[in-house]
């Protein structure tokens, strides 16, 4: 079934007559310079990121459609729990009811992407952050078909590289994105780079790279120097860049809150809350939040709360004050970006190298971080951090709810616990959080219920 899709595809050449409907606009309110949609530079020429706009604003009566398609009717398209929004990010502008345009312009791995996902209660996470059952969710993302987040994003930006013809995408990565570009990539008959901080990767998540025909390369450094050095290779190269500066990823993860939303009949909840990496989520949630609050589709606008590894926390460190006793806001475009700079810098003489055992989220410098500011800044948002610790305790009990989750993941629940603690979240809020990955590193839970002093150990008998 699939395999007859890829007969389908166009030549680049044929997508470049776009209409129009939307650009690509430097976030910057300063530069605000547009670009066409078939471009593969996704800086501005000012340096900023550039965000996907759409000039037109959809109708509400796709609260209905988006409903109906969860009876897919034999359309991979509406069973893609990403594809099934698609007019939400139409950026190829093609007919979307059109199946045939569908089928030659967006990359779905046979509408798996974002399929299982939605939020569920899970009582004994409740428990354990303290709160009543009904007042929290959990959306696990894990179940994507690569196992994280990615999918929803990456489908969307390896349905732009298809679009501007390229033959082969490159990504530095904590290891899911490795995994779901490999696996995009494999499914569309594209080359796949990936760049991995040596040593500091998830063994499962390197192994369904090398499992996907990834082509590997060690960096002897952290996410940072990795994703330096991809960036690099990809101008030098003209290959496609599909880490979270890529906007197509932004649009595609926007999905995630789309079907949070639906799930609770587009009545916004008062949290929404990420485990805090390169800042893509935050930065997509943001963006998510902005246009259906500016199209009219909901009528209030949920807080973000973003939480850090303490060992990772350079989002908190900014946006709490901690460094030149200066709050880095986004300022209504005119951020602080001097501070920023010097704040890198002193990492870089100080030797400050980000440090967690949740590798995931082991970034020091956000590559969103300003697309991250202005949507905490929209949002009212919060940043916090917590231990590698509290994050372990907070994987394991959602394990107990008979969901699996990965250690970054951990940071949703120990986070929420710790802001109803500090009492900035209040008992009746309403309150989902996204478990970003599936459990990759099998040697974590196995060490953890070792060890009988942790809090939901259940160590072995003999
Ligand atoms: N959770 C998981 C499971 C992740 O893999 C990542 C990022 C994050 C959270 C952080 O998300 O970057 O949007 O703030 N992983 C990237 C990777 C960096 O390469 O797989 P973010």
């Amino acid at each position: 079934n699939f395999a007859k899709f890829l007969i389908f595809k166009l030549p680049a050449t044929t997508c470049m007559t776009l209409q129009g409907k939307s650009c690509l606009k430097c976030i910057s309110h300063k530069c605000g310079k547009e670009y066409p949609i078939p471009v593969f530079e996704f800086n501005c020429t000012c340096g900023n990121l550039l965000d996907v706009k759409y000039n037109d604003t959809p109708s509400q009566n796709l609260k209905e459609v988006f409903y109906q398609r969860r009876n897919p009717q034999g359309s991979i398209f509406n069973e893609s729990g990403v594809w099934r929004f698609r007019e939400l990010l139409n950026f190829c502008e093609i007919d979307t009811e059109d199946l045939t345009q569908c089928s030659q312009h967006l990359v779905s791995l046979d509408g798996a992407e974002g399929r299982q996902s939605k939020p569920y209660h899970m009582s004994k996470v409740a428990k354990f952050v303290g709160i009543e059952n009904e007042k929290l969710m959990l959306q696990p993302e894990g179940y994507n078909p690569s196992g994280s987040f990615k999918d929803n994003g990456m489908s969307a930006a390896v349905t732009h590289a298809k679009l501007v013809g390229a033959k082969k995408i490159i990504c530095a990565s904590t290891g899911n994105t490795s995994a779901s570009a490999g696996m995009f990539a494999a499914n569309e008959n594209m080359e796949c780079d990936v760049y991995i901080p040596e040593g500091e990767i998830a063994p499962g998540k390197l192994s369904q790279a090398y499992q996907f025909g990834t082509q590997m390369i060690h960096v002897n450094g952290n996410f940072d120097d990795a994703f330096t050095k991809s960036l690099t290779a990809a101008k030098e190269s003209g290959s496609y860049t599909v880490n979270s500066i890529n906007p197509f990823r932004i649009e595609g993860q926007k999905t995630i809150p789309y079907r949070l939303l639906e799930f609770l009949e587009w009545k916004t909840p008062d949290w929404i809350v990420y485990p805090g990496g390169a800042l893509g989520n935050t930065s997509s949630c943001g963006k998510c939040l902005m246009e259906l609050y500016e199209w009219g589709w909901i009528k209030k606008i949920p807080r973000i709360a973003v939480i850090n590894a303490e060992g990772a926390n350079t989002l908190d460190v900014l946006y709490n004050g901690k460094f030149e006793d200066t709050e880095l806001r986004w300022n209504d475009g005119s951020p602080n970006t001097e501070l920023i700079e010097r704040y890198y810098t002193k990492m870089n003489d100080d030797g400050i190298r980000p440090k967690t055992k949740a590798t995931a989220i082991q970034i020091g410098k956000p590559s969103n971080l300003l697309k991250g500011i202005r949507a905490l800044e929209y949002t009212d948002g919060i940043v916090i951090s917590v231990t590698d610790k509290e994050m372990l305790d907070g994987m394991s009990v959602v394990g107990l709810n008979g969901f699996d989750c990965e250690m970054a993941s951990g940071a949703v629940p120990a986070g929420i616990k710790k802001l109803l603690h500090e009492n900035i979240m209040k008992k009746d809020d309403e309150i989902v959080g996204i478990l970003t990955g599936r459990q990759k590193e099998p040697l974590l839970p196995i060490d953890y219920h070792n060890e009988p002093t942790n809090q939901f150990a259940r160590p072995p008998k003999r």
